[in-house]
């Protein structure tokens, strides 16, 4: 079965094809990030026209590189949530509208499923079942994941989510948006030790997370660093940011570790997966990989393209749906908010029939 796949949920426009039998056969992605860079965030009206302007083009522009014509599409995936609504509107009708006019299946797939499978797409994919770390900009949780669609929520942030915070201590240090890569490479500069943060929630038991209180530690240090250098006339220096952004990044690292050693304890399961944006920070593959191997388990992650929005996910979530035999009827339903736990399994006899 070969997927037309389609992201636009947020500031990427991600295109793909992906043939069960062949694998990813072409992928595209055009990136906002330029275009809501002046505004220091996603404008989502300006995301949804950039969106109009972007999938058309860049799905005649895949299916050249897959070198396949429309008539060879079996089916159409495209995100229906969660993101903002106008711009999944876009990518939604869109593919709900190509599918009637090929004659082929829609699906509409969770954003988050997209991200939690992407690691799948990898030479030596996880197998069922596993605990799922998601760290992107919109959601931090960890899922017990026993098959596609057999999602149970462990444990999610009650405030920002990680990404969130990465963006958000970008913009105190004077970072552009997105920040986490940013933060990230200020870090690398750092000295470790001369500041540490605060590990929320992670002295009580339980999965959640919690980043605005070490977001407002990171604002205050970064106040109390700024007034003692100003009494001397003189400004904050590359240093002191790199020592904090250093910090902060430990902190959510470490953070994160605790609750993803204790999701792999409670659950007893021996593959830990992370996905999202967030997955892709190097500190936070190392520690957990290093944790990973010390409780018995594995780590498994998607390569760096994959980590963040992408089509290919959408594609690949997509193609299991549909040769499972789901899919969506003639009414465009996109949903900004969507539980995980709330999707359908698969029958997954069929895709073994499949593979
Ligand atoms: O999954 P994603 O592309 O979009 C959402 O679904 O939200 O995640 C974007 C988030 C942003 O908050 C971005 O700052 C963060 O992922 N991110 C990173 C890194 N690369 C992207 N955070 C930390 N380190 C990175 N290397
Ligand atoms: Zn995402």
């Amino acid at each position: 079965m070969r997927v037309l796949g389609i992201e636009t949920s947020c500031d990427e426009t991600g295109v793909a094809v992906y043939d069960s039998e062949r694998g990813l056969l072409a992928d595209a992605l055009y990136s906002q990030v330029a275009m809501h860079a002046e505004y220091g965030g996603v404008i989502p009206e300006l995301a949804s026209r950039d969106h109009v302007r972007k999938t058309l083009p860049m799905i005649r522009e895949v299916l050249a590189q897959a070198g396949v014509e429309h008539g060879d599409i079996d089916g159409i995936a495209y995100t229906a949530g969660p993101g903002l609504m106008g711009a999944l509107l876009v990518g939604a009708a869109l593919g709900r509208s190509l599918a009637m006019a090929w004659g082929v299946p829609a699906i509409g797939i969770h954003h988050m499923e997209g991200h939690l499978l992407a690691p799948m797409l990898e030479e030596d994919p996880p197998r069922f079942p596993f605990v799922a770390l998601l760290v992107s900009g919109g959601h931090t949780q960890l899922v017990e994941v026993k098959g596609i669609g057999q999602y149970r929520l462990l444990g999610e942030s009650l405030d920002d989510a990680a990404g969130e915070a990465f963006d958000k201590v970008a913009k105190m240090l004077g970072l552009d948006y997105p920040g986490g890569p940013r933060v990230a490479a200020l870090a690398e500069r750092g000295q470790a030790g001369r500041f540490v943060f605060p590990r929320p929630m992670t002295n009580r038991p339980g999965l959640d997370f919690s980043f605005s209180g070490l977001k407002t530690y990171v604002r205050n240090t970064l106040a109390e660093e700024t007034e003692q250098v100003l009494a001397r006339g003189e400004a904050l220096d590359e240093q002191t940011r790199a020592d904090i952004a250093l910090a902060f990044e430990e902190a959510v690292v470490q953070t994160l570790l605790i609750k993803c050693r204790r999701a792999l304890q409670q659950t007893g399961m021996q593959s830990l997966v992370i996905a999202g944006g967030v997955s892709a920070n190097t500190r936070l593959r190392a520690a957990l990989g290093e944790m990973a191997t010390k409780q018995g388990a594995r780590l498994y992650y998607a390569q760096l393209r994959f980590c963040t929005d992408n089509g290919a996910m959408i594609a690949f979530a997509g193609c299991q749906r549909l040769a499972a035999g789901q899919e969506d009827d003639l009414q465009i339903v996109t949903r900004p908010r969507w539980s995980l736990e709330s999707l359908p399994p698969i029958d997954d006899t069929a895709l073994r029939r499949e593979s």
